[in-house]
C-alpha cells in the first residue's frame, strides 16, 4: 500500500497540464470519485488496523498534494488565458463615449460669434448685485410696479444685495466704466423667484447687447436684429417688431421671427401665428445714459436682450426647459455634432 501511494506521489508530482483540456484528464485521473485516490481509499479499508494510522496519513497527504497542484494549475491557466486576451491587439477597444457641449453653451457661443462678426465684444458682470445696477440705475423707480415684472431674489443683508434679474445690470456697468462709442454683449446667468415649468425656471442665461455712439438710430437696432436673426434662423427668415414697454428703454419692441419650422404658414410650435417671440429691445431710455455718465443730448444708444434657453427651444424644438439643467445623458448625446 505505501509503495502504491509513493509510486501515485511521484507520478503526480511529474504531471505538468498545460492546457485546460489537460487539467480536466488530470482532475478526472487523480481526483474524480472514480479516480486513482478514491481507489486508494477504497483499498484502505483492507489495511490492518495497526497500520490504519500511518497509511491513512500519508493518503490524506497525498489528496492534499493533488487538489492543491490541481488549484494551482487551474490558476496560472486563467493568468495565462487572460493575458493572451490583452495580447491581442487587433481587439477592438472598449467603445469610449466622447461628451457632448451643452445646448446652452453651443447657443451662447453661436449668440456671441455672430453679434462678434459686426464689432460687439464680450462683457461679464458679477451675479450678485446691488439695487442700483439690477434697478434704480435702469429707470426702475423705487416701488414702481415694474419691479415686480422681475421677481427678484434678494439675499438676506436686506434689498440691496440681490441675485441679477437680467444681464442688463451688466449694462450699466459697462456704460460706467466706458466712453462712447460702446458696443458690447452681454451673456450670463440670471435669477427670477418664479415656480418651474416646462416654460419657465428660476435660472436662466441671457445674451443682452448695447451700442452707444453718435446719431444712433431705431433704425441701426431693426438692421443688426434682422441681420442677427438670418444669421441665427437662416437666411429666410423675416422679422416683425412690436411695441413694448421696459423702464430702460423708449421707445420699446419686442421682436418676432418668423417661425423656421412651418416657415411662417402656422404649425403648433408658433401656435399658428406664423411668428415666434425672442428678444426685447428699444432706444436706451435718456435718463439711464445721464445716470451712467453719458451726456445723453450727444450720444444715443440702443439695448436688446434675449433668453438662451428659448432661442435654443425654438433651434433644436426642445419642448421642455427642464431638460437643460437635468443632465440627462439622453438628452445631451443628441448634441455631439452640433
Ligand atoms: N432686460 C430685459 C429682460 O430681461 C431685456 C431687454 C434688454 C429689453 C435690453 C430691452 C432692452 O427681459
Amino acid at each position: 500500500m505505501l509503495d502504491s501511494i509513493n509510486a501515485l506521489r511521484a507520478e503526480i508530482l511529474s504531471s505538468q497540464p498545460a492546457t485546460s483540456e489537460q487539467l480536466e484528464e488530470f482532475r478526472l485521473l487523480y481526483l474524480s470519485k472514480k479516480g486513482k485516490i478514491s481507489s486508494l481509499f477504497e483499498a484502505f479499508k483492507q489495511v490492518p488496523a495497526a497500520q490504519k494510522k500511518e497509511i491513512g496519513g500519508q493518503l490524506n497527504a497525498l489528496k492534499t498534494l493533488a487538489t492543491e497542484r490541481f488549484e494551482n494549475f487551474q490558476h496560472s491557466l486563467s493568468l495565462h488565458e487572460t493575458s493572451v486576451v490583452a495580447d491581442d491587439l487587433t481587439k477592438p477597444s472598449h467603445p469610449f463615449y466622447s461628451g457632448s457641449r451643452h445646448p446652452i453653451s453651443l447657443v451662447r457661443k453661436e449668440i456671441c460669434d455672430i453679434f462678434s462678426r459686426i464689432g460687439f465684444t464680450i462683457y461679464e458682470g458679477p451675479e450678485i448685485e446691488d439695487d442700483w445696477h439690477n434697478f434704480t440705475g435702469l429707470n426702475f423707480p423705487l416701488n414702481h410696479p415694474a419691479r415686480d415684472m422681475q421677481d427678484t431674489f434678494f439675499i438676506t443683508s436686506g434689498p440691496d444685495v440681490l441675485l441679477r434679474t437680467h444681464t442688463s445690470s451688466v449694462q450699466v456697468r459697462a456704460m460706467e466704466k466706458q466712453k462712447p462709442p460702446i458696443r458690447n454683449i452681454f451673456p450670463g446667468r440670471v435669477f427670477r423667484n418664479e415656480a418651474i415649468s416646462a416654460r419657465a425656471h428660476c435660472i436662466f442665461h441671457q445674451v443682452e447687447g448695447l451700442y452707444i455712439d453718435h446719431n444712433v438710430s431705431f433704425a441701426d437696432l431693426k438692421q443688426t436684429l434682422l441681420f442677427f436673426a438670418k444669421e441665427m434662423f437662416g437666411e429666410s427668415t423675416q422679422i416683425r417688431l412690436r411695441p413694448s414697454f421696459f423702464p430702460f428703454t423708449e421707445p420699446s419692441a419686442e421682436l418676432d421671427v418668423s417661425c423656421s419650422i412651418c416657415g411662417g404658414k402656422g404649425c403648433n410650435v408658433c401656435k399658428h401665428t406664423g411668428y415666434l417671440e425672442i428678444l426685447g429691445c428699444g432706444m436706451v431710455d435718456p435718463n439711464v445714459l445721464d445716470a451712467c455718465g453719458i451726456d445723453s443730448k450727444e450720444y444715443t444708444g440702443f439695448a436688446f436682450g434675449m433668453g438662451i434657453e428659448r432661442t435654443a427651444m425654438l433651434k433644436y424644438q426642445v419642448n421642455d426647459l427642464r431638460l437643460y439643467f437635468e443632465n440627462d445623458i439622453r438628452f445631451l448625446h443628441q448634441f455631439i455634432s452640433a
